[in-house]
């Protein structure tokens, strides 16, 4: 594959909305030692590349600057001491920043084949989302089947993922979203019961179920106490955000007698073999299931690469359902 010498891509011209998501020309990145090259043919856009483009989420130090945490594409190059890749391979991957990009670079342990039967759109998804599913819900949370697990925000790109992946392991699932329609589709994923928390009050509906044995929360705020009244005995907590702000005042009392365990993750800081373990863990456990038609992306809309600003503007509007992704080729 020839490459070119500087590409198109999008960086965050400063802190602040989304109008700071500026196209530039910029070098084609070098893939370091254990890492590979990806052309981009698609990019996901998630929430945290929002927080990033507004100054809350900064990049880890030997990170690129430029906004994208997941992609596919085709292996372009390989770094010195890469194996398991070859150049021109249909690719998806984690990536530690540069996904809004003609090409990036990222570890090639943290790169995943395309699932059978999917194309590179859909599996431009599956990163970002599977990774932090799989780390909080399986590794930290430890949900078994026949477990009661409640997520927040069924409706986003980690609430349709986790749902998903959940159901198919025979977990019962509850979640939460903020309209009728986006109810709907997530008791179409598997969700055996999608409560409007507009309309209802999740921790009724999860006391008469005997409470969720696993809560994945990423709203916080007021949904903090909430859910430590609607955990089982012995249940666990496991936050992944706070749209609605992290600082609260809490009764820990509940925590002991109940026998509670709170905790929680941010993937992008982990270090690369963390990263490397949880890719393994989703080869042997998710590609499986989305192999067998059992996970699949929730598309919601797609936006060329210079059009990254409304992407950003839908994303934030809550108003999308699913997944909404960039298209470079
Ligand atoms: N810890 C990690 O490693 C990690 C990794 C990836 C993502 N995340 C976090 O996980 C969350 C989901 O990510 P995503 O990319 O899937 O984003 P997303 O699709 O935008 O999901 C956010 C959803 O949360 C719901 N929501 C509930 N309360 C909200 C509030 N106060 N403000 C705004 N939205 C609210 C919204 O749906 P309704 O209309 O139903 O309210 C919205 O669709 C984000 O908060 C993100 O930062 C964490």
């Amino acid at each position: 594959m020839t490459l070119p010498k500087t590409m198109r891509a999008i960086e965050i011209s400063a802190p602040g909305g989304p109008e700071v998501l500026t196209p530039v020309e910029v070098p084609v990145p070098v893939p370091g030692p254990g890492q590979i090259l990806i052309e981009v043919h698609w990019a996901g856009v998630n929430r945290p590349d929002a927080l990033q483009r507004a100054g809350a989420y900064a990049p880890p130090p030997s990170a690129s600057p430029l906004p994208g945490l997941e992609a596919s594409g085709r292996v372009a190059a390989l770094g010195p001491d890469v194996s398991g890749w070859s150049v021109g391979d249909a690719v998806c991957a984690l990536l530690p920043g540069g996904g809004y990009a003609e090409y990036v670079a990222t570890p090639a342990a943290h790169a995943l084949p395309i699932p059978a039967g999917m194309d590179l759109r859909e599996a431009a998804c599956l990163p970002e989302t599977c990774y932090t599913v799989w780390s909080n819900v399986f590794m930290r949370g430890g949900l078994k089947a026949g477990e009661v697990f409640l997520v927040h925000g069924g409706s986003s790109g980690i609430g349709t993922t986790a749902i998903q992946i959940a159901s198919a392991l025979g977990a019962r699932v509850f979640t939460t979203a903020g309209s009728a329609e986006k109810c709907a589709v997530c008791e179409g994923l598997g969700a055996e019961r999608a409560i409007n928390y507009r309309e209802e009050d999740f921790v009724d509906i999860l006391r008469a179920a005997g409470g969720a044995d696993l809560i994945l929360d990423m709203v916080g705020g007021d949904y903090i106490s909430r859910n430590i009244k609607a955990l089982a005995d012995d249940g666990r907590l496991v936050q992944i955000a706070f749209l609605s702000g992290p600082k609260v005042e809490l009764n820990f009392a509940q925590v002991m007698t109940r026998r509670l365990t709170i905790t929680g993750s941010t993937l992008r800081p982990q270090s690369d073999l963390a990263k490397a373990r949880i890719a393994e863990e989703l080869r042997a456990h998710v590609w499986p299931l989305i192999e067998g038609g059992r996970l699949k992306p929730v598309m919601d809309s797609e936006f060329p690469l210079d059009q990254a600003a409304e992407a950003h503007r839908r994303i934030e509007s809550s108003g999308h359902i699913g997944k909404i992704v960039l298209k470079l080729r």
